[in-house]
């Protein structure tokens, strides 16, 4: 419990916004999925700090070198595949059960939410599960840890991870729902990003258009902190197990 700053007042001020809500929006990044011991990018001991996104995490790193981009994934694949997820994941899912409306969008590319048993996550990053051919775009789910770098489609194309690079669009239809979900809700709770990579950043300001109050959960203060309703200092896996217990009683 040492990073634990949070207090009790505040986590019953948090737990009483969220009993009033009549829709719930939950934007998660890397951070909830930290204590699954998955690094995340930003940060102490972020993956960005050794390797360059623009080498890594582009369309044209990829073309200027798919074996590496694919060993960097392959990494990342082996250490998802044996990562479970954890107490702050499960609360979402607890969570849940207390609202019949209840949209989870996330940053992330683990599946760890899904793996929860969350019932509807949007995923606007994509999926570090799913592959696509750069030739004829045939897309599908591949599980193979370790995967061939680079894996090659039956057409001979080259295969690349199905995830969202740097200077991607967001997957269209997914990102229109997150939009709707978050336009709809009037609490949002915001989980363990830093909030600078858009689009999926600007959701915060775009609850916040819509009049809809917003709880942060980080254990550190971000770019954002000073402009939410209530910022919960604090490891995931610790403080959203707190919150959904206060939102039970
Ligand atoms: P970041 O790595 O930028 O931010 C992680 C956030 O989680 C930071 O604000 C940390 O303070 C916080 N954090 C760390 N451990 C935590 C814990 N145990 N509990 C709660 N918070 C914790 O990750 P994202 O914001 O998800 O995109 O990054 C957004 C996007 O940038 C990623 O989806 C990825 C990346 O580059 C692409 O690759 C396109
Ligand atoms: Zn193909």
């Amino acid at each position: 419990m040492n990073n634990l700053l949070v207090r009790e007042p505040v986590l019953q001020q948090a737990a009483a916004l969220l009993r009033s809500a009549r829709s719930l929006a939950v934007l998660t990044g890397a951070g909830i999925s930290a204590e699954s011991g998955i690094p995340t990018f930003r940060g102490a001991g972020g993956l960005w700090k050794n390797f360059r996104p623009e080498q890594l995490a582009t369309p044209e790193a990829f073309e200027s070198n798919p074996e590496l981009v694919w060993e960097w994934y392959d990494w990342r694949r082996r250490l998802i595949n044996e990562a479970k997820p954890n107490a702050g994941h499960e609360a979402l899912v607890i969570l849940e059960q207390h609202f019949s409306a209840l949209t989870v969008i996330t940053q992330n590319v683990d599946g760890l939410h899904r793996q929860a048993g969350s019932a509807s996550v949007l995923e606007v990053h994509g999926s570090i599960w799913r592959v696509r051919c750069t030739k004829c775009r045939d897309e599908w789910e591949d599980r193979r840890v370790p995967i061939p770098c680079p894996p090659r489609c039956k057409c001979g194309g080259i295969v690349r991870p199905g995830v969202v690079w740097f200077g991607e669009a967001l997957p269209m239809s997914v990102w229109h729902s997150a939009e709707c979900a978050i336009s709809q809700c009037d609490v949002m709770l915001v989980v363990g990003t830093s909030a600078i990579v858009y689009p999926a950043a600007g959701l915060v300001p775009l609850a916040r258009e819509t009049n809809a109050r917003v709880i942060e959960v980080n254990t550190e203060r971000t770019a954002m902190s000073d402009s939410v309703d209530l910022a919960l200092t604090g490891p995931a896996a610790e403080i959203l197990p707190l919150l959904v217990n206060r939102c039970a009683h």
